[in-house]
């Protein structure tokens, strides 16, 4: 059978290689901590759990393109009274998980040929996202000194003739790292100069801290309300198999997005839509934010730990649940060390190589979405292995 180039050049995900070795190792009986895993421990809200039996005899059938007129209010009242806002609800497009939102914002914006970037590292599925739509999609590299992300000077030194936009996200996957709130105006300015388009991807913003009304960091939204965002149920909602999330988009965007919607997926699950209204609520909201502050009591502690190691991170992550840190002090490469963690310490873990070439042999993600004693515990069998590494250290 013809398999399509853009099939043949899709990179496979390779966390899931290392997902697929812990499962090898967990069916001989041998206990693994998956440090290794790219969403919550806390799965969906009671209130959202317990809607289920009436939404089920409810009317399940096709709904708009656009998500049903009331999740949108819901998200645009997010935004106001969280991230002090105002959207109006016709700009929110309802979509299957940030993903979704990146497939239908990539079929808009890209045209085969359109140079596009992104920082290195990155979350990998964007990049494959846009190369399948035909973006030549250029990795700039982004160390420490940039906290891994593009700001306004890499992205003034790295346009050129055929660049037509840029993917940020913040806080970013694997580092947790944000773009600083000074810098926002500068980057958006900076593109808009260019008369290119900027994404956001602020799937994790709500759990950081900071000085929104809601206690997370802002949105770019403050600073540009036309700016383009992709967000999700999936990590501060804890609701990652529902498969839904949502975009906001400029006025003139919302016609091609729902025309590319009705065709490409009909709508988003409805099941997942009704049950996402359950989210707002104000008990339901402190539920989240209670998670968000465990989220920030595990991070103080792998930090902690990972230091007492010798394991740099080279930047401090500001949320969501991921800490990258640099392995070349051990001797090892970083697939190394991540299949020598898993074997001898029976801890999983991300090599660098899933998020760009830049860091791929040096780095590692750790994922504390594990509950504080299983943290503890990994950090004891991971400090146990990389001593072990250096035994007269
Ligand atoms: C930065 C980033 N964007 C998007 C996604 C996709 O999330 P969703 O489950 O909403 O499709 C992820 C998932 O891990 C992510 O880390």
């Amino acid at each position: 059978m013809h398999i399509s180039r853009r099939a043949k050049e899709t990179a496979p995900f390779y966390v899931m290689e290392v997902a697929d070795q812990a499962t090898a190792l967990e069916e001989q009986g041998i206990d693994i901590i998956h440090l290794n895993v790219g969403e919550p421990d806390f799965g969906a809200a009671p209130a959202v759990l317990e809607a289920l039996p009436r939404i089920a005899h409810s009317s399940l059938a096709y709904t708009g393109a656009l998500g049903i007129p009331e999740l949108r209010q819901a998200i645009a009242g997010f935004y106001r009274t969280r991230h002090g806002v105002g959207i109006a609800p016709e700009r929110i497009v309802v979509t299957s998980g940030a993903t979704g939102a990146l497939l239908l914002l990539a079929a808009a914006l890209v045209d085969p040929g359109d140079e596009v970037l992104l920082a290195d590292p990155t979350y990998p599925c964007n990049v494959q996202i846009l190369a399948g739509f035909g973006a030549d999609v250029r990795l700039v590299r982004a160390d420490a000194a940039h906290l891994y992300q593009l700001d306004s000077a890499l992205v003034r030194d790295n346009w050129g003739a055929r660049t037509k936009g840029a993917v940020v996200a913040s806080p970013a996957n694997p580092t947790g790292s944000c773009i600083p709130f000074d810098e926002l105006a500068p980057l958006t300015r900076t593109v808009a100069e260019r008369d290119g388009w900027l994404l956001f991807d602020e799937i994790y913003l709500d759990l950081t801290e900071g000085d929104a009304p809601g206690g997370s960091r802002p949105s770019v939204l403050s600073v540009d309300p036309q700016a383009l965002v992709v967000n999700s149920f999936s990590k501060y909602f804890g609701m990652t198999g529902w498969r839904l999330g949502w975009a906001v988009v400029p006025d003139d965007l919302v016609d091609p997005i729902e025309r590319l919607s009705q065709n490409f997926v009909i709508c988003p699950s409805v099941v997942a839509q009704k049950a996402a209204l359950e989210c707002f609520e104000p008990e339901t909201l402190a539920i989240f934010d209670a998670r968000r502050d465990e989220f920030r009591k595990r991070r103080e502690i792998v930090l902690a730990g990972l230091e007492e190691m010798g394991l740099p991170v080279p930047v401090k992550p500001d949320g969501a649940f991921y800490a990258y840190f640099d392995v070349s002090g051990t001797g090892l490469g970083a697939a190394e060390f991540c299949s020598r963690a898993l074997h001898e310490a029976h801890v999983a873990l991300t090599p660098g190589k899933d998020f760009g070439p830049a860091t791929a042999d040096t780095h590692v993600r750790f994922s504390y979405s594990v509950g504080q004693d299983q943290l503890r515990e990994a950090l004891v069998r991971l400090g146990g292995f990389v001593k072990s590494l250096c035994p007269g250290c």
